[in-house]
């Protein structure tokens, strides 16, 4: 069988392979058959990190899909489990439900919305802050000028300086491209360092959610 990273030439110990649970999937039954059919498409053995794609709260069936997560990790077919797009009582309410805290819980984070509550609770209960659409898909943020004064100043990209500022924030953006050499660029930002004055001046663009995201009302199937 070939398995991730064969044509890369790069060793499956190597890659770190995430992937969701959609909310038609969400139950327990539901959710060990969404593991069984992500690994046979993906052709692996074991899926690194494993999420909650979003908590449909209407559906009320996230504490029960994080259940049958917990077996999966406990049988070896997921290393890490974790949530995206849980507020603060989502995410109470599940480790105080089961005892069990996620690795993560990724969630929109960019300049325009540093989520500085959200980081400050997942820092109390060891969460790891994952930010998607970190360079709020490009919008008119890589031309924001105290952006393209910092990347001026530091020899640097308007985009390296997003990257890194999530970095000091303490999350792990996940920039998309599908251009290689910008997906190089994204991942060179261990070269410099912001001062905290920096960080606070791009923290200062803060506005509010891009998108209609609230995992309160926004749900996905
Ligand atoms: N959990 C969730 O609910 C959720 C929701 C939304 C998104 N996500 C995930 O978050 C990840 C990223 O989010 P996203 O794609 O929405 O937004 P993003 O990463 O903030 O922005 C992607 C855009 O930025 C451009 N770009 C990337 N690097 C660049 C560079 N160095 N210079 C100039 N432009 C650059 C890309 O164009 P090119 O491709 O042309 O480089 C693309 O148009 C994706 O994996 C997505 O699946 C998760």
């Amino acid at each position: 069988m070939r398995r991730a990273g064969d044509e890369l030439g790069v060793a499956r110990d190597e890659l770190l392979v995430t992937t969701k649970i959609p909310g038609r999937d969400h139950g327990y039954d539901a959710t060990m058959a969404s593991a069984e059919q992500s690994l046979a498409t993906l052709g692996l053995e074991r899926i690194d990190l494993y999420l909650i794609h979003w908590p449909n709260p209407s559906v009320g069936k996230y504490l029960e899909t994080w259940q049958a997560m917990v077996a999966l990790r406990e049988g070896g077919l997921v290393g890490s489990i974790g949530v995206s797009n849980f507020t603060e009582a989502m995410l109470t309410r599940l480790i105080d439900t089961t005892g069990v805290t996620p690795a993560v819980n990724q969630v929109e984070m960019h300049p325009y919305f540093p989520q500085g509550q959200l980081r400050a609770f997942h820092r109390d209960r060891g969460i790891r802050t994952e930010s998607w659409s970190p360079l709020a898909r490009r919008t008119e943020l890589l031309s924001e000028p105290v952006i393209s004064q910092i990347a001026a100043d530091l020899g640097v990209s308007p985009t390296q300086v997003v990257v890194r500022w999530h970095v000091q924030l303490g999350s792990t953006p996940i920039p998309k491209s599908a251009d290689p050499a910008r997906q190089v660029e994204n991942a060179d930002v261990f070269g410099f360092t912001l001062t905290d004055e920096q960080v606070a001046a791009i923290s200062a663009l803060e506005r509010g959610r891009l998108w209609d995201g609230d995992p309160d009302t926004h749900e996905e199937m």
